[in-house]
């Protein structure tokens, strides 16, 4: 159904009565009317001109002449007074006989009403279900009544503790109906949110065009008013009653917000007074930052993707070759550390080639929730102004890592060890991940952190307390827990060493010792103590190697393919793809070798070649281990049988990859059969279909490589996460000859 387009509805109630009909309250029963969900729909207005025009432009049935009349009967009365004119309205309701009738209403502050309803009612009636719709118009009053006013916008119930679970069904299931994402909070909580996001706010831009005004009597301030002064105009323009009974309603939540407000602006004062640019950078770096971060992933995972049913969906078109040169993005394991560890440096940091895809903008995130002054990115270029390794600050609150299990788990290690406590959330696919590899050996050296169930997120690490080196023997290859646990050891006492089972990416050590930090590297055991300090450092984020997988295999299975990846990380801890892709058969030639801060660096040129099955080596499983479920669609493309075994890891990754790629290449018509630790795949053709990537980045893109070799469209279902590691994967995409694009909405 799209927007706006109302579909008749079987009715649920027989009478609703609407209180005030002015642009909320004429929308709510113009919208229910025009769905058919009650039998009728009774308007009430003290105005009889609001009335009249009611009826006339069928936002309601009928209007009745007294609230007695049209509540007689009624099954839901919506009250959509003015805030400061519902403590008479209640007091005339409370005289009446209202049966079993579910009240609601839809004011924008909540304890003063539930405070009134009690007042007037001796007791908040069970049936009353506070409301308030988060939508509004530059326009009011009746003829502004719009049914679809509340559609894909918040409606936030605030029931309390009596409040019947029936008639809070009830006004949700209206709500519902609307369109509306409906919330539930508790009353007092409400009131401080929309203190600080909307109260306050009005209440700043009046304040802010009076005293400009006031002061310039000539109005010069209008004639040279420039973006920023116009828009506190926009704000201003609300209209001033309205407002003026919200602020006397939410005196507490506004007072107690403006109060934090003030000793901030005086910060900014004393910073501007002293000179303070440091200051006066982190407060509009973080300003800035929140600005982005919060509408392109909060927003988004919040509330545009909930009403999307998160469905951002990929069509990949068959056939196809490559060619070119390309650039795929950063290194996302180096982006991350380059900010960890400038941050915990002396010094500036200057970063270039940073991936500005969403688990590491969540990284610098958190970094500047703690008070780290971060610049940029910039077309790659960020400057970390580093805090030391004891600067870091208490964030203000919970610090979200989005999808980004490299955040989190890093950052515990860096967190278990500082003087303050922290929580760690992240998206949904996040919060089912295992941290108890993490939390455990934190654990044993001294760290105090709580986990939801069976160890996931979020995580709550205790700060203060003292960590004592330890040597662990990794149970299974992870690059994230060696990290972590190194992390930790910069401030454990003693020396902290680990062990891995195989070898894992080594960027931490290679960092820290950028930094100038010292590292001991001994066999499969690194090692550091504490007592050191890390000086900033230039780095240089290489491309890469696992988005330019994709590439790899994309120009391996399509036949006249020949591209040239350009400066991709070859570290030796990651080249696993290119060795698995040559056993295969694949051309793949690297020149241009370098080494670029502490890394190694290579152009990959990659011509298409017939592929064939192998037994994938176990050894070379953890130095491939993001490519795999790309490597699958290689192997699907190959002559005979691909199996690959001690893949266990596969299986808690931002999704089950075993499962979800088997279960994708048999609707394509592979023959791949999941074992607990692995895959067998048979080559063969490959057809058409609809596959979800259960919003895991690496299995949209690998489907979307698939397309090149199938015989028909491929429909990836749930690709928004590709942004978190490969932010224009389908620009580039098709720079290189394939044919994928965003599916438009229907
Ligand atoms: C990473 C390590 C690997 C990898 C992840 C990034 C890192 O995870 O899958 O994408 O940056 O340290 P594990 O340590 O869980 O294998």
């Amino acid at each position: 159904m799209t927007q706006g387009e109302r579909v008749q509805q079987k009715p649920v109630i027989d009478r609703l009565v609407v209180v005030g009909l002015g642009l909320i309250g004429g929308s709510f029963a113009k919208g229910l009317r025009g769905l058919g969900l009650c039998n009728e729909v009774v308007g009430y207005d003290p105005n009889p001109e609001s009335r009249r025009l009611a009826v006339e432009l069928g936002v309601v049935d009928r209007c009745a002449e007294t609230l007695e009349e049209a509540c007689r009967g009624a099954n839901v009365i919506q009250l959509a007074a003015p805030i400061l004119a519902m403590e008479r309205l209640l007091e005339q309701l409370s005289q009446l006989e209202l049966g079993d009738a579910v009240l609601t209403d839809v004011g924008s502050a909540k304890g003063n009403l539930v405070r009134c309803a009690t007042r007037v009612f001796g007791a908040m009636p069970a049936r009353f279900v506070p409301g308030h719709p988060i939508a509004g118009s530059e326009r009011s009053g009746v003829t502004a009544a719009d049914g679809t006013l509340f559609q894909r916008h918040k409606v936030i119930l605030t029931p309390v503790a009596g409040t019947d679970t029936q008639a809070l069904a009830l006004v949700n299931r209206l709500w519902t109906a609307l369109g509306a994402d409906v919330e539930h909070m508790d009353v007092a909580h409400h009131d401080e949110v929309l203190a600080a996001t909307s109260h306050l706010p009005h209440l700043l831009a009046f304040g802010l065009v009076d005293s400009l005004a006031k002061r310039h009597e000539n109005l010069e301030i209008f004639r040279y008013a420039a973006g920023g002064f116009r828009d506190f105009t926009r704000i201003a323009g609300s209209d001033p009653v309205m407002w003026h009974d919200i602020f006397l309603a939410n005196r507490e939540a506004v007072l107690a917000t403006l109060d934090d407000f003030r000793s901030d602006l005086d910060a900014l004062r004393t910073a501007v007074d002293e000179g303070d640019g440091h200051t006066l950078l982190g407060v509009f770096t973080r300003a800035r930052a929140a600005r982005e971060h919060f509408s392109k992933i909060l927003a988004r995972r919040a509330y545009v993707d909930v009403m999307h049913s998160n469905d951002l969906i990929f069509l990949a078109n068959p056939g196809g070759s490559l060619t070119g040169q390309l650039r795929v993005p950063g290194d996302k394991s180096i982006s991350h550390r380059s900010i960890m560890l400038g941050s915990l440096a002396e010094g500036t940091t200057e970063v270039e080639g940073f991936l500005e895809g969403e688990d590491a903008l969540a990284t610098i995130q958190a970094f500047r929730d703690m008070g780290v002054v971060i610049e940029g990115p910039n077309q790659g270029r960020v400057t970390v102004h580093g805090v030391g390794l004891h600067g870091l600050q208490a964030p203000p609150g919970p610090i979200y890592l989005g999808n980004s299990g490299t955040s989190m788990r890093l950052l515990a290690g860096l967190l278990a060890a500082q003087p303050f406590d922290s929580t760690l959330s992240g998206d949904a696919s996040l919060t089912k991940r295992p941290m108890n590899r993490v939390a455990n050996p934190l654990r044993e050296m001294g760290a105090v952190i709580e986990t939801a169930a069976e160890g996931r997120p979020p995580m709550t690490i205790r700060g203060g307390q003292k960590l004592t080196g330890m040597h662990y023997d990794m149970p299974m290859a992870s690059a994230q827990v060696k990290s972590c646990l190194l992390l930790a050891g910069l401030y454990a006492e003693g020396k902290t060493s680990v062990t891995e089972p195989a070898p894992t990416r080594d960027h931490t050590e290679r960092m820290l010792q950028g930094f100038g930090y010292p590292v001991q590297v001994q066999g499969s055991t690194a090692a550091v103590e504490s007592g050191h300090k890390l000086s900033a450092a230039h780095i240089e984020v290489p491309a890469d190697i696992s988005s330019a997988a994709f590439f790899m295999v994309a120009a391996s299975i399509a036949e006249g393919s020949d591209v040239t990846l350009e400066h991709v990380g070859i570290n030796p801890t990651r080249t696993g793809v290119i060795d698995i892709l040559r056993l295969m058969g694949a051309d793949i030639e690297l020149f241009n070798q370098r080494e670029v801060g502490g890394e190694p660096v290579a152009d990959i040129r990659v011509r298409a070649a017939q592929l064939k099955g192998i037994e994938i080596p176990e050894a070379l499983v953890p130095l491939a281990i993001d490519e795999f479920p790309v490597l699958f669609i290689a192997a699907a493309c190959a002559e005979g049988r691909t199996v690959l075994r001690g893949a266990e890891e596969l299986r808690v990754k931002e999704s089950d990859r075993i499962q979800v790629m088997a279960d994708g290449l048999q609707t394509l018509g592979v023959k791949a059969e999941p074992t607990p630790d692995g895959i067998v795949i048979e080559g063969g053709p490959m057809g058409g279909g609809e596959v979800w990537a259960h919003g895991d980045h690496r299995i949209a893109m690998s489907f979307s490589v698939a397309a090149l070799r199938a015989t028909a469209p491929i429909r990836i279902h749930d690709c928004a996460n590709v942004a978190t590691s490969f932010p224009n994967f389908l620009a580039l995409a098709e720079r290189a000859g394939m044919r994928v694009a965003v599916e438009e909405a229907s």
